[in-house]
């Protein structure tokens, strides 16, 4: 199938990338003038992992354009992977999908052939019929789901392993103006992903309440093991890693996102669900558990605040291990190990940030507040609390020996994630987050 894609950012190269190197011909469109050039050059300006491999395999069937015309022109179906950042009330702007739609109009209303319209941001419930199907069949002058397609295609992927979420999903959720919009895009991802999906293809409006749902679900998830690890920390012998891992075998529950530590950030969870809360207050609902998902996420860097805090008074040193919002990425949006980095500086601590990729995106939103380090175990020197926060693996690996040699004597140790755990510790005073310490020390 011949596919154009409009907006080749942190989703949309990589979409590009998949489908190309699956065998689609694939017509790439970035506003960006110098993302064009950079990737006409065939170099890679986005930072995810895999990316400049599969781009090798892509090259040959990706080529970018410099007009919304020659991509839809070369194609039969067009994704739009815009931004749609958040508003003051925490809906979605579709001001960019409207822009492209704008830009796209013309074309699909020249062309002879069917032409299917997919978007694949995320945008909120009632866009597509309300505001995108309308003003398309005005602009063309055709009819939706006669004359062109239109869809809502989103992807439930995480920064960092886009690729392999995007190659290996469990559900491809569709949302189609009419049968054979759904039936192409059931074909375009049935040759490509490398799983065999639940194609869940509904109508418009339901694959949109569809996607912000379960990205709350999932973040519902996450705050219930953050809540229990908050009242597992308390109650002595109590273990979150040991209770969690038993529900999470129950199948009515599962496993995955289960797990007692930080709380969940970057560019999609926090968003989704204040926009969920939006989308329900607008038809008189009330999303309960959201807001309470919410408050739970709001407590975690509090909660480590506070607990520095009882160990170490200003202007202690502090070194926080991890500043993305999860692993392998730079990402640091609503990350909340930035949040704590900013309240601890704030109450006059001398703040050391150490992070394997973020530490120049980290120093645009913290400044001088913060002392950067390339290097854990210089970041952690004379340091009176430690606090491990995002989950690298090379946490795991540190020399803790070689730390109580030169962090302050009986430095106080977080650990979010229990990484240091079975680790001789007793020259720290060790907290593992969600670990209820008996008299023995636990
Ligand atoms: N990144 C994620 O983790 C993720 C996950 C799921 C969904 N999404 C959704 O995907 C959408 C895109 O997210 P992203 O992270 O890729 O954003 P991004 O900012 O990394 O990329 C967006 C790209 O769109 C381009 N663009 C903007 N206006 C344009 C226009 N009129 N014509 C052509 N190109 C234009 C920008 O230049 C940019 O390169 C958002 O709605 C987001 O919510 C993102």
């Amino acid at each position: 199938m011949n596919i154009s894609v409009i907006g080749l950012g942190k989703l949309g190269l990589c979409t590009a990338a998949c489908f190309a190197a699956a065998g689609h011909a694939v017509i790439g469109y970035d506003l960006n003038e110098d993302f064009r050039r950079e990737l006409k050059s065939r170099r890679c300006p986005i930072d995810e992992t895999g990316l400049v491999d599969l781009l090798e395999a892509a090259w040959p069937s990706l080529q970018i354009v410099d007009s919304y015309e020659d991509a839809v022109f070369r194609s039969d179906v067009t994704l739009i992977i815009v931004p749609t950042p958040s508003m003051a009330d925490g809906r979605f702007s579709d001001e960019y999908v409207i822009k492209v739609l704008e830009g796209l109009a013309p074309a699909v209303s020249g062309k002879d052939s069917f032409h299917l319209v997919d978007v694949v941001s995320t945008v909120m419930p009632g866009s597509s019929d309300g505001v995108f199907r309308p003003l398309l069949e005005r602009l063309t002058g055709k009819r939706c789901g006669m004359d062109f397609g239109l869809a809502y295609n989103p992807e439930f992927i995480a920064l960092g392993s886009v690729i392999r979420n995007f190659l290996h999903p469990d559900m491809v959720l569709i949302g189609a103006s009419d049968e054979r919009t759904g039936a192409m895009l059931t074909e375009l991802y049935r040759s490509t992903c490398k799983t065999d999906p639940t194609m869940a293809v509904m109508s418009l409006v339901n694959a949109e309440i569809t996607k912000i749902s379960l990205n709350c679900y999932v973040t519902m998830k996450i705050s219930y093991a953050n809540a229990l690890a908050a009242i597992c920390e308390e109650v002595p012998g109590a273990d979150v890693d040991l209770v969690t891992a038993a529900i999470g075998a129950d199948s009515r529950v599962g496993s995955k996102y289960l797990k007692g530590g930080l709380g969940f950030g970057g560019p999609c969870f926090p968003r989704d669900n204040i926009a969920f809360q939006a989308f329900a207050g607008e038809f008189g609902a009330e999303a309960v558990l959201g807001k309470a998902v919410v408050a739970i996420n709001n407590a975690v860097p509090k909660r480590l605040h506070e607990r520095i805090a009882a160990h170490a008074a200003p202007p202690a040193r502090v070194a926080l291990l991890g500043g993305s919002y999860k692993a392998d990425t730079h990402i640091i949006e609503e990350s909340q190990s930035i949040m704590l980095a900013r309240s601890l500086a704030g109450a006059g601590y001398r703040v050391a940030l150490h992070d394997p990729k973020a530490i120049d995106a980290a120093r645009q939103v913290l400044g001088e507040s913060v002392a950067y380090h390339f290097d854990p175990y210089d970041c952690i020197a004379g340091a009176s609390a430690i606090a491990l926060l995002t989950d690298w693996p090379a946490y795991r690996e540190l020399d803790w020996r070689r730390i109580a040699a030169s962090a302050a004597p009986r430095a106080v140790v977080l650990d979010s994630w229990r990484v240091a755990r079975g680790v001789e510790m007793s020259a720290f005073t060790y907290i593992p987050v969600g670990v209820g310490i008996t008299a023995k020390g636990n």
